[in-house]
């Protein structure tokens, strides 16, 4: 009986024993595969962030075999210590289909119905000719056609727009759609009525932007930059920040363009290896080719002082803001010259200030895009604030005046009845 129990008591003690061997063996099973599963994941979001849309310098052939400085390429924020790893999946990358973004794919016959076989041109960059379209839904559109050949790969021209096509703001010119097809690859951007803020600063022709607007521009701007920079995952870097790439709807209300692609510079024929456009570029970048997000700074400190003193940085703007620093109110010699006796010199000051600090030749001592978009608030708000207390000023006048003549009119009333009388 005692030997029978002892038996039973030994068999329940195995089955136990060996029912936590197996459930232990399920439960790390579970965990390396969830493991597995995560690390797989978050290498194919990094194989996403640098896949490159490939063009050579006549602008006619994309080249999916060619090197990376030969390519247009998607650029995004890299920690030093991911890179390895960066790098390992986006060249083992090539034969993943990227996940859809939403963003509609059109056959070429429908794009050239929409273009009505792309007849009217709004430019021509780098990549290729921008033509204005009208979608069937009513839309308008700008279609950018890259120059391009059908070696490009069907699928990294699709991962591009996957990753471009996720990104979404109000201050940035959105993608609204794609064709890839009969060898062209063509982007389908929102329209921008009113073009680039390039051609409002430097164009004789077009009316001026007042300082009031220019502010709003500026804002506008780093609101779209602060997006790419701390609200996109993973974090965009734009690489060719400029105000040919800044494009203003019909209210003069910016948005920034073209996040996403970068080409390289040239100098004279030949590549530099650098991407970007000439004036805008980082020094820093020059010195050590590292990308980062200072480096966008930079672009946008240029950009800002473009809206001060409307000189391009091709026309030695570089020089003129050396110069106005040499003096505290040196920036007084080089506002533009429409905006003299129109802006009050304190927010041009305060703005200059700003626009200094993101030039610094320390990279690190730049400020963020968050702190830049702060303090170019902080101006707007000031200048709400005193055209505030101005119309208010304006009104009671007003109302003082319409005052005294109503009393004027009772008056001459009652001198008419005591004469009457
Ligand atoms: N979404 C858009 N809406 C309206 N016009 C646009 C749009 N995108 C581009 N354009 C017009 O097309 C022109 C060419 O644009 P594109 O981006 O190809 O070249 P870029 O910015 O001038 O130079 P780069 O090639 O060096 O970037 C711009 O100057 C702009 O006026
Ligand atoms: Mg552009």
């Amino acid at each position: 009986m005692v030997k029978r129990s002892a038996l039973v008591i030994i068999g329940v003690s195995v089955g136990v024993a060996v029912g936590v061997v197996v459930a232990s063996l399920v439960f790390f099973a579970i965990r390396w595969f969830r493991k597995h599963a995560n690390l797989q994941q978050q290498a194919n979001e990094r194989s996403l962030s640098t896949v490159p849309i490939r063009t050579d310098d006549r602008g006619t052939s994309f080249d999916s075999r060619a090197s990376f400085s030969d390519s247009v390429t998607i650029k995004v924020i890299d920690h030093p210590a991911k890179t390895s790893q960066h790098l390992w999946w986006s060249h083992h990358s090539k034969d993943k289909i990227a996940p859809t973004s939403g963003i509609p794919r059109y056959p070429y016959k429908d794009i050239q119905k929409a273009t009505q076989n792309f007849t009217t041109i709004l430019g021509q960059g780098a990549f290729g000719p921008v033509y204005k379209a009208k979608m069937p839904s009513g839309e308008m559109v700008a279609v950018k056609v890259l120059a391009s050949d059908s070696k490009q790969g069907e699928k990294e021209f699709q991962t591009e727009v996957s990753l471009l096509g996720r990104l979404h703001h109000r201050n940035l010119v959105n993608l609204v759609g794609y064709s890839v097809d009969k060898g062209a690859h063509m982007l389908i951007y929102e329209f921008m009525s009113n073009g680039s803020l390039a051609t409002f600063l430097y164009d004789v022709e077009k009316r001026t932007l007042n300082w009031e607007e220019r502010l709003q521009i500026a804002l506008d701007i780093s609101h779209g930059l602060e997006y790419l920079h701390d609200g996109a995952v993973p974090a965009v870097i734009h690489r060719d920040l400029k105000s040919a790439n800044i494009l203003l709807d019909h209210l003069y209300r910016a948005k920034v363009a073209d996040f996403g692609l970068s080409k390289e510079v040239k100098f004279g024929r030949s590549n530099s290896g650098l991407k970007g456009t000439y004036g805008y570029i980082d020094p820093t970048y020059i010195s050590t080719n590292k990308f980062t997000a200072k480096s966008d700074i930079y672009s946008f400190g240029i950009i800002l002082f473009e809206l001060i003193t409307a000189i391009h940085p091709h026309q030695n703007l570089m020089e003129y803001i050396n110069l106005a620093a040499m003096s505290s109110d040196g920036i007084d010699e080089i506002l533009d010259k429409r905006l003299v006796g129109t802006c009050n010199l304190e927010e041009v000051h305060s703005l200059a200030r700003i626009a200094h600090r993101c030039l610094h030749n320390t990279p690190r001592k730049r400020p963020s895009i968050g702190e830049v978009m702060q303090a170019i608030s902080k101006i707007k708000q000031r200048h709400m604030g005193k055209k505030n207390v101005l119309s208010l000023t304006e009104d009671d006048f007003s109302s003082v005046v319409s005052r005294i003549e109503s009393q004027h009119v009772e008056m001459g009333r009652l001198t008419s009845i005591a004469e009457r009388a």
